[in-house]
């Protein structure tokens, strides 16, 4: 039996992660330490509330003395760690938190785990430090390069990559340093049920749905690998369970995008939907594109992200061929789960759409 403190358990990735540990692990332990920053919501978690092995803890992964009592008093013996400032784009305007949170709040994590497992307890517990990182760390891609391997040099290009690679660095230096169990993911772009709708996917699927611009920066051929959420979820837990120590392990849908094409491929699939229920044009009577059926009118092309990498793709060899991993879910499956979800749950992502998301959205594109 295990006991998991998961950071950023109230975000989207990690929210997933916790409902699918859950339900496989029943007999595990999991404590949600998060901060509820305007990407973390409660309302994520709501299905495993009540659940007597979940509970959740209100606080920031920079509290080191916070982090050092939860991980005495609950008897952790693995932390996986989610939490972390994750929109490219707020990186680019506000590069502060990102500093902060992911690279000062994993150093907090990782102090605040030698302590506990290595200092007091003098490596006596069987432990492991889980880091949940990105394929953006990687850097980019030209259309004929290979897809990132864990061989691939580092070359981050946005304050976002850059923060997740310098705390991916300082895992690894705790493992060779210190001698803490750690071991650390590599994923590529997630998409699934709670993303929060400033991320491409549902940005798209709330905008048709309030007949808003779908804005497409610079030429919207970047591409994308993209992976459905609860396979992420997957991933970690044959890292976890089978993964080597001190090892890095890419986990990636081997499904690339160019992004006008997805946006594109959403458009239809929302089309279809309001086509075979007429009760979604009562429900939603502002997605005039969509009862129309010409909701690629929405498209508009807008000024480019500064730095935009243009390729993003994962070569997940090691970890199928170590680990035994395969995505679970094809994306036509997961791209229609998706959009359902997001028509099925309209009082979620109105509620976090609310106040100062909706500001900031606003001054990006005026
Ligand atoms: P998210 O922004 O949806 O959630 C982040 C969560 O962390 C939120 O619940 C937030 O409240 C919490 N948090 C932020 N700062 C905190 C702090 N100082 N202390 C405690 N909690 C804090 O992010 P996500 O998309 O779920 O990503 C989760 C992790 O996965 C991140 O580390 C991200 O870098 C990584 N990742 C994301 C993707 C993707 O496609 N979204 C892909 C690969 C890796
Ligand atoms: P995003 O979901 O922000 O993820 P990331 O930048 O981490 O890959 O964006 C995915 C891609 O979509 C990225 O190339 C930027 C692009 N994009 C748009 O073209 N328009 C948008 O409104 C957003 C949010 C993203």
């Amino acid at each position: 039996m295990k006991k998991l403190l998961v950071t950023g358990g109230a975000g989207f990735i990690g929210a997933n992660f916790v409902h699918y540990w859950l339900n496989k692990y029943q007999e595990d332990k999991v404590i949600v330490l998060d901060a509820l920053t305007y990407a973390g919501n409660m309302e994520n978690l709501h299905l495993v509330q009540g659940n007597d092995n979940f509970t959740f803890i209100k606080g920031d992964i920079c509290d080191q003395a916070l982090v050092e009592s939860l991980m005495l008093e609950h008897s952790i013996d693995t932390i996986v760690h989610f939490a972390a400032e994750s929109h490219v784009d707020r990186s680019i305007t506000g590069p502060d938190a990102f500093i902060e949170t992911n690279i000062l709040g994993t150093y907090s994590l990782l102090k605040a785990a030698k302590k506990c497992w290595l200092d007091v307890e003098s490596g006596s517990v069987e432990h492991r430090f889980h880091h949940v990182s990105t394929d953006e760390v990687y850097g980019t891609l030209s259309a004929d390069d290979p897809a990132f391997s864990e061989e691939t040099a580092y070359a981050p290009n946005s304050p976002y990559s850059a923060s997740k690679a310098a705390s991916d660095h300082l895992v690894r230096a705790y493992h060779h340093t210190y001698g803490l169990n750690v071991t650390t993911s590599n994923c590529s772009n997630n998409y699934g049920p709670y993303h929060f709708p400033e991320k491409l996917i549902p940005l798209v699927i709330t905008n048709i749905l309030h007949n808003k611009e779908l804005p497409i920066y610079g030429d919207g051929m970047q591409i994308r690998d993209w992976l459905y959420v609860e396979d992420h979820a997957y991933g970690i837990d044959l890292v976890l369970n089978k993964g080597r120590v001190g090892e890095n392990y890419n986990i990636g849908g081997n499904n690339e995008w160019a992004n006008i094409n997805i946006v594109k491929e959403v458009c239809k699939l929302v089309e279809s939907e309001f086509a075979k229920a007429p009760e979604l044009a009562a429900r939603f009577p502002e997605a005039v594109a969509a009862i129309n059926a010409n909701t690629e009118s929405l498209i508009t092309y807008v000024k480019d992200r500064p730095g935009h990498d243009r390729r993003y793709a994962i070569d997940a060899t090691k970890t199928r061929d170590e680990l035994g991993y395969e995505p679970q879910e094809s994306f036509e499956t997961g791209i229609a789960k998706t959009v359902t979800w997001y028509l099925n749950n309209e009082s979620w992502w109105k509620a976090v759409m609310d106040g100062s998301y909706q500001d900031w959205v606003e001054k990006q594109y005026k």
